[in-house]
């Protein structure tokens, strides 16, 4: 029987718990060691979970025996990180953002060519079923002809949140706001769903917290395929609303609320085409007691389950086991940060930005 996959983990804040968890859930996985230079945090993770604690990742990387490692620090250090551990010969699975400076982006893909090591970028959302079956959906080309693709992210983070760690809401390491750090999921999907963008108009503003980023921003784009979209998103719309991703094409439309396809209506499934006027399509009913308008990571950023997480780093051992590709690879990480800073481009030069 082979062994289970050797895992380290660096960065053990909010988001390195969840990655241990998904480990936990994972049979060919297995968690080794956890470092963090706040000691404390490493300690109480592999506490729970199992391994051991390092205070620093190079000294992680001489002395264990690993062979996947997930860098969950903050997003400025991603490249650094990403590049130690693809040098000392190991796989290495990348939190979003990928890195948030294009210099950086490409040396980590150098540096995977050179090194031949697996670069994964987490991109969890991919993986709910929802997005999964409207991406098929795409491929068969059940929505004709795409004209436009919307993704609106109208979520809630308190200045409390944003205190909470130094490098929240600055340039040099959360390398923007509510659409580097907060909208990546939604701006990945829904380029991932549409297809490339090609051109942005955009503004952004900070309206509502201390912080030196945006915590608004709304964006117009045309996508290469000619349809046009939308992204607006905020951390400031209290208490935190529905993420919506929308597709809509001349034979059907869909849409996807915090991961649930909330509204699919296709030209082929109909009996009858739809008149002049379209159809009245119901969107799903909510249920009794359920609050649709304040669930998940809309309101909360540690209200993140571990599964869609389990599923991307079960991805990632499938590629290292076939000698494959993961799904969201280094050249699929690096577009969202590139529609996101030429966002950035937009609002500074009010200019239309073209992507390279
Ligand atoms: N996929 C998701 O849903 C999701 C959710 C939250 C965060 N994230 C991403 O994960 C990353 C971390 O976010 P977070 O909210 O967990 O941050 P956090 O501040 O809670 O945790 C980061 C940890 O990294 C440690 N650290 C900083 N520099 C280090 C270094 N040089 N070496 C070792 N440890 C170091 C800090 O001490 C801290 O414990 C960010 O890039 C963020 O965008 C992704």
């Amino acid at each position: 029987m082979t062994e289970p996959l050797r895992f380290g983990l660096v960065g053990c804040g909010v988001i390195g718990p969840v990655h241990a968890e998904a480990i936990a859930s994972l049979p060919d996985a297995l968690l080794i060691a956890a470092a963090d230079l706040d000691f404390a945090r490493a300690q109480k993770l592999v506490g729970k979970y199992g391994g051991t604690p390092y205070h620093d990742l190079q000294s992680m990387l001489q002395r264990e025996r690993l062979d996947v490692v997930i860098i969950c620090t903050p997003s400025g250090l991603h490249g650094e990180h990403a590049c130690l551990v693809m040098r000392s010969g190991r796989h290495v699975i990348v939190e979003k953002p990928m890195e948030i400076r294009r210099e950086a982006l490409d040396e980590m893909l150098r540096v995977q060519q050179e090194t031949g090591m697996k670069l994964a970028v987490i991109s969890q959302h991919r993986f709910d079923p929802a997005s999964q079956q409207v991406r098929q959906l795409v491929e068969e080309k059940a929505f004709g002809r795409l004209v436009m693709g919307n993704a609106i992210i109208p979520w809630w983070r308190s200045q409390a949140y944003y205190d909470s760690g130094a490098w929240r809401g600055t340039w040099k390491l959360d390398g923007g706001g509510v659409l580097m750090n907060q909208s990546i999921h939604s701006i990945d999907l829904l380029q991932w769903l549409m297809g490339p963008v090609k051109s942005v108009m955009a503004y952004t503003d900070t309206l509502a917290h201390r912080i030196e980023t945006e915590d608004v921003g709304v964006a117009a784009l045309r996508f290469t395929n000619g349809a046009l979209g939308v992204i607006a998103a905020t951390t400031a719309a209290y208490p935190g609303v529905t993420t919506r991703i929308e597709l809509f094409g001349s034979q059907g439309s869909a849409i996807i609320e915090n991961d649930e396809l909330t509204l699919l209506h296709l030209a082929r499934d109909e009996k009858e085409a739809a008149g002049d006027y379209g159809v009245i399509t119901k969107t799903k009913p909510t249920e009794p007691g359920q609050q649709p308008n304040s669930s998940g990571a809309s309101a909360n950023p540690a209200a993140i389950v571990a599964n869609s997480h389990a599923l991307q780093i079960a991805d990632m051992i499938r590629a290292i086991r076939e000698n494959g590709t993961p799904l969201v690879d280094g050249y699929a990480g690096r577009r969202s940060v590139e529609i996101i800073l030429s966002i950035y481009e937009s609002a500074r030069t009010h200019r239309e930005v073209t992507l390279l």
